[in-house]
């Protein structure tokens, strides 16, 4: 139906995280870069450093007092929870911005809700299971799915066919770009994200979310499996909100990779859920 040639060609009218976002990304991956450096680029761009500060009064950080400074929330929050601030605000326009021209008509909102509720499975798994920097859990959480994104924007026809299709007959995402023969949306999403310049370890969660076994000599298998766990998590509690609605198949080689024991489940489940009532202020951005 399309080549995937063409649809990386058209990847080129995407929009890219532009200048304050790549910056932001930049300083918070130097382990060198200050406060002030982080602060100083956020308020390069206004309207980011008020929805930063907003999510960072969110009942999810649950601060006791408000912060009303930038250099504030850097200090409270760490460099990476605010680089995914700005990160999240950045996906959410991405989305909402759509495409030019016709309208695929998926529901953006059920969408966007997927990617906030997947950033906390996967950071709440990172938590239970040891992982050191959970905040990486929560940027490759929140962008795993950023290939559905793209084909909204890049070939609505195609969305619109593919949401037909799993909406239908009940169908998997994947399982519909199968029929469709069209490129897949962990494909699409992992050259995205390479082009915009984002570690390897995003990369291969974005191309591996569905297939955590393809990674599994990676130095990153951990986190690519825990993010498809947080996604087969997130798609059984929410069906549909990812425009997928069959049965999530769940990989085993992801259990074996983290040796999962099943008993650590339902702690993970509760704690998932406390945190979920909490993301309002992400959910409603
Ligand atoms: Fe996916
Ligand atoms: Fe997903």
């Amino acid at each position: 139906m399309v080549s995937i040639e063409k649809m990386i060609d058209k990847l080129e009218e995407l929009p890219t995280p532009d200048f304050v976002v790549q910056k932001i990304i930049t300083v918070a991956s130097d382990p060198n870069a200050s406060v002030k450096e982080l602060a100083n680029a956020i308020m390069m761009d206004a309207s980011l450093s008020s929805k930063v500060l907003k999510l960072a009064n969110s009942a999810y950080y649950g601060i006791p007092r408000e912060i009303t400074v930038l250099n504030e929330a850097i200090m409270i929050l760490g460099f990476k929870t605010v680089r995914n601030l700005a990160m999240s605000v950045f996906t959410y326009g991405a989305l909402f911005q759509g495409s030019q021209g016709e309208d695929s008509g998926i529901n953006r909102e059920a969408l966007w809700r997927h990617f906030v509720y997947v950033a906390v499975a996967s950071e709440t798994l990172g938590e239970i299971l040891g992982y050191p920097v959970k905040e990486e859990l929560f940027i490759n959480g929140l962008l795993h799915d950023i290939g559905k994104v793209a084909l909204d924007v890049i070939s609505p026809k195609v969305m619109r066919a593919l949401h037909k299709i799993t909406s239908e007959k009940k169908r998997n995402f994947t399982e519909a770009e199968d029929l469709l023969e069209v490129p897949s949306h962990t494909s699409i999403g992992a050259k995205l994200v390479e082009k915009w310049g984002l570690p390897e370890m995003i990369v291969q969660s974005v191309a591996g979310h569905h297939n955590p076994e393809l990674y599994i000599d990676s130095i990153n298998a951990e986190v690519v499996a825990m993010v498809h766990i947080a996604d087969v998590v997130i798609n059984t509690m929410y069906p549909g909100d990812s425009l997928s609605y069959g049965k999530p198949e769940l990989s085993h080689e992801a259990l074996n990779i983290l040796s999962l024991k099943p008993r650590i489940l339902p702690r993970f489940i509760d704690r998932l859920k406390d945190k979920l009532v909490k993301v309002d202020d992400f959910v409603n951005m």
